[in-house]
């Protein structure tokens, strides 16, 4: 076996937690919650990969507030799912992989037709293209109390996730949510301290890390996902996306996860390969929605072919500029990615190549070199986020 091979296959720790070995499962919102949280499906289908070998599994969309989902099939971090929270942890726990959880807020990007108030609430007043087809149109600017409030609730759902057993949790800077809204420039327009220079935009997410990481203490790891660019005129660039990592490592984030694109604006940049649409219109039952999509892929979901390691370039520029651990995300799929990843980061995630294959971490450890995974990058998985039953690999059908 390689040296990168066995790197990758061997226990490595995170502020003091010991994973078995650097392969993380992606966050990947599954579309499985039951009765607001983890139920058996949903445990089945993490624990397939806990069952095949992976280090870490992470738990996605865990929204720290009801009006914090993007769709109201997701769930929110309440004392009333502890009980489903604490199986889900104990079942990973028992198969020998670590948990954790994917922290999020959609900010202003809602398309929860259940939403607690009456508009989401963003950095700045703004027209929720991907709410209007749920009677969502305006996103309202979020009052300094708006801002207290979710940095509370980011606090409380922290609290929560770790007495029920989370190993660690990943905060969600990224994909155009709502800390990710106020880091863009596109999207925050605020002339107040929470807009303008980057430090400024950089305030309420740096406030969130601080508050998350009061409530879980300096010896529990937390994982920061964000972007490396927005991909859209006038939103976050390269750049300045390295100065974002540099001030989250600055905030004690232990380590950072560069993806990019957003899934308000540009999903494609994160994913490449074949468009998601083709699955979103199979499964998609609200009429607008279904109309929206045709009129707007070809300006939301703009061609980006895949090659594996899509976000190399920008992860070794953030890895150049910061002291804290680095997870390589997007396109490992093959045995020399994951050479290259391990010769270069700390730890790898992986999304679309577990979802094919659950037990990639026991077959590599069987087949080594000759492994070889059977993503296609169709994307159908993605696309099936609405689907009733979930998302699957429809490859494996
Ligand atoms: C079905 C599906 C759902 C996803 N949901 C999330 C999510 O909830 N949060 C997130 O940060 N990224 C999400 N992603 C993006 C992945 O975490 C990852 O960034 C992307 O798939 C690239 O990694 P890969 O090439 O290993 O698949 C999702 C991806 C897929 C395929």
């Amino acid at each position: 076996m390689s040296q990168a091979l066995e790197k990758l296959l061997s226990p490595a720790n995170l502020n003091g937690l010991e994973l078995p070995n650097r392969v993380i499962k992606a966050a990947t919102f599954e579309g499985m919650t039951e009765n607001g949280g983890p139920g058996d499906r949903l445990i089945g289908f993490h624990k397939a990969m806990a069952d095949g070998g992976v280090g870490m599994t992470t738990l996605a969309y865990c929204a720290v507030e009801a009006d914090g989902k993007v769709k109201d099939n997701m769930m929110h971090m309440d004392e009333v799912i502890r009980p489903q929270l604490e199986r889900f942890t104990r079942a990973m726990h028992e198969s020998g992989a670590k948990v954790s959880g994917q922290m999020a807020h959609c900010g202003g990007f809602s398309q929860n037709s259940k939403l607690q108030k009456k508009r989401p609430l963003g950095p700045s007043f703004a027209l929720n293209l991907g709410g209007l087809p749920y009677g969502i149109p305006f996103v309202g600017a979020m009052q300094q109390a708006d801002i207290d409030h979710v940095v509370r609730c980011f606090y409380d759902a922290a609290v929560l996730m770790k007495s029920v057993g989370f190993d660690a949790l990943e905060l969600h800077f990224g994909h155009g949510y709502g800390m990710s809204q106020f880091i863009s420039p596109k999207t925050n327009k605020r002339t107040d301290q929470y807009g303008g220079s980057l430090v400024n935009r950089m305030r309420f997410p740096l406030m969130v890390l601080e508050s998350v990481r009061k409530a879980v203490g300096d010896d529990f790891p937390l994982l920061g996902k964000m972007g490396l660019t927005d991909g859209v005129k006038g939103g976050l660039k390269i750049d300045e996306a390295i100065e974002v990592a540099a001030m989250l490592d600055q905030g004690g984030i232990d380590a950072l996860i560069p993806s990019g694109g957003t899934s308000s604006m540009n999903p494609m940049l994160m994913f490449r390969g074949d468009s998601i649409v083709k699955g979103m219109l199979e499964t998609e039952t609200n009429p607008l929605m279904k109309l929206g999509l045709r009129i707007m892929s070809p300006i939301m979901f703009k061609k980006y072919p895949y090659e594996e390691l899509y976000f190399l370039d920008g992860a070794r520029r953030v890895r150049d500029r910061v002291d804290c651990k680095l997870v390589y995300i997007g396109g490992a799929c093959t045995v020399e990615s994951f050479e290259t990843a391990m010769q270069e980061f700390d730890f790898v995630q992986l999304g679309r190549g577990l979802i094919n294959d659950p037990d990639l971490v026991k077959n590599l450890r069987k087949e080594q070199a000759a492994y070889v995974n059977g993503c296609t990058h169709c994307n159908m998985c993605a696309g099936l986020i609405g689907h009733p039953d979930g998302i699957r690999c429809v490859l494996n059908d």
